[in-house]
């Protein structure tokens, strides 16, 4: 058995995995609601909350499934990127945990992750783009195996769903703004107001989405009578289409006609279907929904791979705010 911990932000993940990759249990205790008030992640209460709930979550799981923590054989935990406070309370808890059983504790990438998550739903052959969307990153992937990501490029300011989340804020809508935003767009006419496309014609894969979020502060300031619903449409098929169409250029300039999106934003309806829309001959796929946003089945499905390679774990690796990825040359 396996034993799989997400820490990296606001969300405590808890999940155990057979000897043979079956998923047996999966928890995710969310705190947004105690963040919501704040229009954003506090990380002091992300990571006190963190160790309130981490162990009563793993004691419930173990229960559930039925074992004791010495039929454990591996644990695999979130090392970074996040925030450094969640990550210690996830890291730590393992790194005991590992120790005192005996056994090897592998060291999970968040956003390898949320990229590989589409791997345990389905099988899907490398190499492939991998665009990876969430709330603290934007990043496109040449993915040549489950140990081989190269980065194309990257958000040179603002990711995907902060964008989101800040439009949110200046909206006075709640938190997380990107499904606040989305349900709101569904309404909308999203060619009413116009709004830059950042970077989108720019001879690299990078991206920056914190010019958008200043050119809807200054419609939202110009304007009166502003229609909502048709604002959210428009903000988000700007963003939606810088992704789609960079992504889709990276397809075709490298030869590599398989997409996968994963992370928050990959929730994002309009951005599927745009994908799909503009696709030709390209295959795009996405996680399941709830396989989106944070959890711990990536988690553990990423360190059942490196477990099942016979990697013999990572108990002196420390846990990482930011991550450095190998830029293809
Ligand atoms: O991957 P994730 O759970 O956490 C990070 O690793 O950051 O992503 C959270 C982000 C938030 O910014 C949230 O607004 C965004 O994903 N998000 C969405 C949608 N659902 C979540 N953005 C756009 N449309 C959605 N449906
Ligand atoms: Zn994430």
């Amino acid at each position: 058995m396996l034993l799989a911990i997400e820490t990296s932000c606001d969300e405590t993940g808890v999940a155990i995995f057979s000897s043979e990759g079956k998923l047996l249990k999966d928890y995710l205790y969310s705190q947004v609601a105690l963040h919501s008030p704040f229009g954003g992640i506090v990380p002091e209460i992300a990571s006190r909350k963190q160790l309130e709930v981490l162990y009563p979550l793993v004691k419930m799981a173990l229960g559930e499934v039925g074992i004791k923590p010495t039929d454990l054989k591996a644990i695999a935990a979130t090392f970074g990127p996040g925030l450094l406070g969640s990550l210690l309370v996830g890291v730590t808890f393992t790194k005991t945990l590992a120790l005192t059983l005996n056994v090897p504790l592998f060291a999970i990438d968040h956003l390898e992750a949320h990229i590989f998550s589409v791997l345990f739903e389905r099988d899907i052959p490398f190499p492939f783009l991998g665009l990876l969307v969430s709330g603290g990153h934007t990043a496109l992937f040449l993915v040549r195996g489950y140990d081989s990501l190269e980065l194309l490029g990257h958000t040179r300011d603002d990711a995907a769903g902060e964008a989101f989340d800040k439009a949110a804020k200046l909206l006075g809508l709640p938190y997380p703004g990107g499904p606040v935003i989305s349900k709101l767009a569904e309404k909308g006419d999203p060619h009413r107001y116009h709004l830059p496309r950042p970077m989108l014609d720019e001879g690299n894969y990078d991206f920056s989405f914190s010019g958008l979020k200043t050119a809807l502060y200054q419609l939202v300031r110009g304007e009166r009578d502003l229609a909502r619903e048709d604002l959210c449409a428009s903000f988000e098929h700007a963003i939606c289409e810088v992704l789609v169409e960079k992504t889709l250029r990276a397809s075709r300039d490298f030869g590599v006609p398989r997409i996968v999106v994963a992370g928050g934003v990959s929730a994002n309806q309009h951005l599927r279907k745009l994908f799909m829309e503009r696709a030709h001959g390209e295959e795009v796929f996405f996680p399941s929904l709830h396989l989106c946003t944070d959890n711990a089945v990536m988690v553990g499905y990423l360190g059942w791979i490196k477990w099942m390679s016979g990697e013999s774990g990572d108990l002196i690796r420390e846990p990482y705010t930011r991550a450095v990825y190998k830029r293809k040359d």
